[in-house]
């Protein structure tokens, strides 16, 4: 594999499970020397990613903390930049998850309000800091390129779908994506921000949901098939990857083809 991330630092928030894990692992596996490893409560599952950082080469950091809170997200920042004194890659992953375990059983306003908490307030207060301190730390005299963050959309949040999560999901994901066009917009040259948007990917609501979903999600893929979070570290890696230099300010789909027939 090529190693396009070699001697550089990463952070992936809410990398104990999903999408987070994967990206981790990948970025790992694609050469970075040492990553922060964020999560909130699943310290089993950080310390499993931490693992498999470990036995690529990678030396994992484990960071806990809740990111809809101010002292949260202060302290993943003092954290993730006293120990990797130089951040090139920074992924934004953490999202709320409302669809399993006990918050599955909140009713739509309670729901909303976690999802606004984490995936909106958290990411663009937690983000607008990472990228000043990211820019600060560009060099123009090295080779080394412009740093890069990514966050994790969603491709129906601009078209919308109907039920409770696409009035859920919808806005909130296009609230992430639209603060990342705007964050690029006043991080280039130094930091590019780029948004990768999942189409139905088997993470744990996927695993357990029902036999309509089940078809749908392989339906409404030309690829027909769910995604899987290996899809979606490799688009994340893509947007990332330190040789990208021309890649900013963009959203990228990955649905296998979101497929309008279904
Ligand atoms: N799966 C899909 O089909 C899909 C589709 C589109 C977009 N996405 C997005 O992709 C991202 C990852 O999804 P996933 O399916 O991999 O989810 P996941 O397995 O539930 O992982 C979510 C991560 O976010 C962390 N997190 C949750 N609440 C947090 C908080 N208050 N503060 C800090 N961290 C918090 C979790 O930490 P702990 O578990 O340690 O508490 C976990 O590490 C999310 O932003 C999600 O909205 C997913």
């Amino acid at each position: 594999m090529s190693k396009a991330f070699q001697a550089t630092n990463a952070v992936v928030t809410g990398s104990s499970s999903g999408i987070g894990r994967a990206t981790a692992i990948s970025l790992a596996q694609a050469g970075v020397e040492r990553l922060v490893v964020h999560y909130r409560s699943n310290e089993a599952g950080a310390a499993e990613t931490a693992d498999a950082l470990s036995d690529i080469g990678c030396d994992p950091i484990l960071v806990s903390a809740d990111l809809s809170l101010p002292e949260g997200r202060q302290a993943l920042i003092q954290a993730a930049f006293d120990s990797l004194g130089v951040v090139q890659t920074w992924v934004n992953n953490a999202g709320a998850d409302v669809l399993t375990g006990s918050a599955a059983a909140m009713d739509f306003e309670g729901k909303l309000q976690r999802l606004f908490d984490v995936d909106v307030m958290g990411a663009i207060l937690l983000s607008r800091t990472v990228a000043d301190r990211m820019i600060a730390q560009f060099d123009p005299q090295s080779n080394t390129g412009p740093a890069s963050m990514v966050f994790i959309g969603w491709d129906q949040a601009s078209d919308g779908m109907e039920g409770d999560a696409g009035q859920m999901f919808g806005p909130i994901k296009a609230a992430v994506m639209a603060f990342a066009n705007s964050l690029a917009q006043d991080s280039g040259p130094r930091l590019r921000v780029n948004t990768i948007a999942p189409g139905w990917i088997r993470t744990s609501w996927g695993e357990s949901t029902s036999d309509y979903w089940n078809a749908r999600a392989e339906g409404q893929s030309l690829m027909g098939r769910w995604g899987g979070v290996e899809d979606i570290a490799r688009a994340v890696l893509y947007a990332a990857d330190p040789g990208n230099t021309f890649l900013t300010a963009q959203t990228i789909q990955v649905n296998g083809g979101f497929n309008r027939r279904f």
